[in-house]
C-alpha cells in the first residue's frame, strides 16, 4: 500500500516543524529561528537551529538536517510511513492509502503479498520434519529460538506452495518469488528442502525468505529475488527484533546463522545483510536505532576487503555522535561458532576491543607504506583525502584529520571554518564538453535561490530555454521547476520532501542551507540576473558546440539555422 504523494505534500504543508519539534526538545527563539541544544549529539551551547520559513532544521555541530518527517525519524525513531502516520494523527487526518500498482505486469496489492508471506511461514514452520529438526537441533538451536526466528522447512516436491494455494492466488505467489515461471509457462515452487528463515522489514513484516541446504550442496543459500516489497539493499536481516530492545550499539554480522545464535545466546542486537556489503540505505537505518555501529568480520583476507567496503559506505554517515567500529574472528571463525565456544561473555570481551574506524582506516592506508619517507607520507595524505572528504563536517572529520596531519606532517586545511563557509553541493560534471566552468555555480545558485524562495517560480515560468538541455542537474531545476508550479507556495521541508530516497536528496539538503543575506527585492534581482547569466553562458556553450561540429563534420540545414539563430539571439543579448 502506499501513501499517496499529494498527501505527503499535505501533512508536511499543514505541520509546522517548529511547533513539532518544541514538543520533544523546547525551542528558543533566536532572531528569525529558534535554537535548542541539538539531540543528536552532546554540546552545551546550543547550535541546533530550526527555520519557521523554510520549514527546516541544521545543526551546525554535527550536521543534522531535514524537514520535519526527517526529525520525527531521526528523533523519535519512526519509519519513514510511521512519521507520516505520527503527523497525520497529530493532524486528526486519516491516510488514503492507495494500492501500490507500480508493478503493472500484476496490480497485486502490497497487502496481499504480506499476507501470504505470512501464510507461507506458517505453512513451512508446520512442515518442519524429522530431519530438518534433526538439523537445527545439530547446529545448537532450541526449540524456542526456533519458534522465535519463525524457522521453517521447504518440504521437497515443485509444487508444494502451487497445491496450497488456489489458483486464483498464483499471480500472488510469483509476484513474491514464492514460485518460479518456466519457459514452457508452467510453475514450480522456488525453495524445496530448505530449512527457511523468514526476513523481515524493519517494522516485522515477513518480506522474503533465505532458504538454506541440508548438506553441502550448492548454492548454500537461495533467497528470494527483488519484488515489489524486497528490496535488497533496504534489509537487514534481525532488525526488527533488535529495534523492540532499543539498544545502544548494533552489530553487523554476515550471516543469518550468525544473527540466530547469537540471539540465542542473549546477544539480541546482532543483524546481517542479506550477503551484501552494507549499503548507505543499510547505515541509514541502523543509525536511525543507535549511535554506534560494530562491524562484525572473518579474520581472512576476505573479510578485511568486505569490511574496508562497509567503511567506504559508512564514512559518509559519521556524523558527530556516530561512531563505525570493526571487529575482526580468528580466521575460520564466525559468530556462531565463536560464541558457542567463547561464550556470551568470550564474546562481548571481544566486542569491547573492536577497532575503532580510525585505527582500521589509517592502517588499511599505512600498510605498504614507509612513513619515514617524504614519498610514503605523501602517498597516505593522497590516498586518505578522499576518504575523510566523505565524513560530514564536524568535530570527528576534524579529529580524523589531525590526525593525519600528524601522519604526514601535510598541512591539510589550515582553516577548518573556512571551508565550512561555502556549500560544497556539487553537481555532477556537464555530459556535455562544458567550456565554460560558470554553468554550474550559476546553476547551482539558480537552484538554492528557487528550494528557498519558491515565489521566483513566476520568473523562471517563460524561460523554456532550459527544457531541452542536457547538462546534468538541469533535470533538478526542470524537476523542481515542475513541482513548484504546481505548488507555489512550497516550504523549503516541502520542497525537499520530493526527493527523498532519491540521489539528489543531499544536494537539495545542502542548497537549503545556503544562506544569503538579501531582502527580498534583493533576491529577485539577483535571481533575474543569475538567469540572464545562465542564459548567455548556456547560449555561448551552444554555439561553441556547433562550431566545433561545423568544422569537424558540417552542419544539416537545421542545424545551420539553429547556429545562426543563436548567434543572432546572443547579439541582442550583449
Ligand atoms: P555464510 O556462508 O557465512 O553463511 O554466508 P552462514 O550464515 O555462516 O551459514 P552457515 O553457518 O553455513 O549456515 C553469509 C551470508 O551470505 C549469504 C547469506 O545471506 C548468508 O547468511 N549467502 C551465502 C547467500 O545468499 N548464498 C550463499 O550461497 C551463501
Ligand atoms: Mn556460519
Amino acid at each position: 500500500m502506499r501513501i499517496p504523494r499529494a498527501f505527503i505534500d499535505e501533512i508536511i504543508a499543514r505541520s509546522d516543524i517548529v511547533s513539532v519539534i518544541d514538543r520533544h526538545i523546547g525551542l528558543k527563539k533566536a532572531g528569525k529561528n529558534f535554537t535548542a541544544c541539538c539531540p543528536f549529539h552532546n554540546e552545551k551551547t546550543p547550535s541546533f537551529s530550526v527555520s519557521s520559513d523554510k520549514q527546516f532544521y541544521h545543526c551546525f555541530g554535527c550536521g543534522a538536517s531535514g524537514n520535519v518527517i526527517s526529525f520525527l525519524m531521526e528523533y523519535s525513531h519512526l519509519e519513514f510511513v510511521e512519521a507520516i502516520e505520527m503527523l497525520a494523527q497529530q493532524q486528526g487526518l486519516s491516510i488514503p492509502y492507495e494500492d501500490d500498482v507500480s508493478d503493472h505486469s500484476n496490480q497485486q496489492s502490497t497487502k496481499t503479498l504480506y499476507e501470504i508471506l505470512n501464510e507461507i511461514t506458517e505453512y513451512y514452520q508446520r512442515h518442519l520434519s524429522a530431519i530438518s529438526l534433526e538439523y537445527l537441533k545439530h547446529r545448537g538451536l532450541t526449540q524456542e529460538t526456533i519458534f522465535k526466528c519463525g524457522l521453517g522447512f521447504a518440504p521437497a516436491g515443485w509444487d508444494n506452495l502451487l497445491q496450497r494455494f488456489p489458483k486464483e492466488k498464483h499471480s500472488q505467489l510469483l509476484a513474491s518469488g514464492m514460485i518460479v515461471e518456466k519457459e514452457d509457462g508452467h510453475f514450480y515452487d522456488r525453495f524445496r528442502q530448505r530449512i527457511m528463515f523468514p526476513i523481515h522489514d524493519a517494522r516485522g513484516r515477513v518480506v522474503a525468505f533465505g532458504g538454506r541446504v541440508l548438506d553441502d550442496s550448492k548454492p548454500k543459500y537461495l533467497n528470494s529475488p527483488e519484488t515489489t516489497i524486497f528490496h535488497k539493499s533496504n534489509v537487514l536481516y534481525g532488525l526488527h527484533w533488535v529495534k523492540a530492545t532499543k539498544p545502544k550499539q548494533i552489530i553487523l554480522v554476515e550471516g543469518y546463522m550468525d544473527v540466530v545464535v547469537l540471539l540465542q545466546y542473549g546477544i539480541t542486537n546482532a543483524v546481517a545483510t542479506l550477503g551484501t556489503t552494507a549499503s548507505d540505505a543499510h547505515f541509514s537505518q541502523l543509525f536511525r536505532e543507535v549511535g554506534e555501529v560494530v562491524c562484525c568480520f572473518d579474520g581472512d583476507a576476505a573479510g578485511y576487503k568486505a569490511a574496508w567496503r562497509a567503511l567506504e559506505t559508512g564514512l559518509s554517515h559519521l556524523r558527530d555522535g556516530h561512531q563505525i567500529s570493526f571487529m575482526f574472528l580468528p580466521d575460520g571463525d564466525d559468530p556462531d561458532s565463536l560464541v558457542k565456544r567463547e561464550t556470551a561473555t568470550g564474546f562481548q570481551e571481544r566486542l569491547q576491543q573492536a577497532q575503532p574506524l580510525s585505527t582500521f582506516l589509517f592502517s588499511q592506508l599505512t600498510q605498504n607504506l614507509n612513513l619515514s619517507t617524504l614519498e610514503g607520507r605523501a602517498k597516505l595524505a593522497e590516498s586518505a583525502r578522499p576518504l575523510l572528504g566523505k565524513i560530514p563536517h564536524g568535530a570527528y572529520r576534524e579529529l580524523l584529520s589531525a590526525q593525519l596531519r600528524e601522519l604526514t606532517g601535510v598541512v591539510q586545511n589550515q582553516n577548518p571554518k573556512y571551508e565550512k563557509k561555502a556549500p560544497d553541493a556539487t553537481l555532477p560534471a556537464p555530459q556535455i564538453e562544458s567550456s565554460s566552468t560558470n554553468i554550474l555555480p550559476l546553476l547551482r545558485k539558480i537552484l538554492a535561490f528557487l528550494i528557498q524562495n519558491s515565489f521566483l517560480i513566476s520568473e523562471i515560468h517563460e524561460r523554456s530555454f532550459l527544457k531541452d538541455l542536457k547538462i546534468n542537474g538541469i533535470s533538478l531545476l526542470n524537476n523542481l521547476v515542475e513541482f513548484l508550479i504546481k505548488n507555489p507556495q512550497a516550504s523549503g521541508g516541502m520542497i525537499l520532501e520530493q526527493w527523498r530516497g532519491k540521489k539528489e536528496f543531499e544536494l537539495v539538503e545542502k542548497l537549503l542551507l545556503w544562506e544569503h543575506p538579501l531582502n527580498e527585492e534583493g533576491i529577485l534581482l539577483e535571481f533575474r540576473d543569475s538567469l540572464n547569466k545562465l542564459e548567455t553562458e548556456l547560449t555561448e556553450q551552444q554555439i561553441q558546440i556547433l562550431l566545433r561540429k561545423k568544422y569537424y563534420v558540417g552542419l544539416n540545414d537545421d542545424e545551420n539555422k539553429l547556429l545562426t539563430d543563436l548567434i543572432n539571439f546572443k547579439q541582442r543579448m550583449i
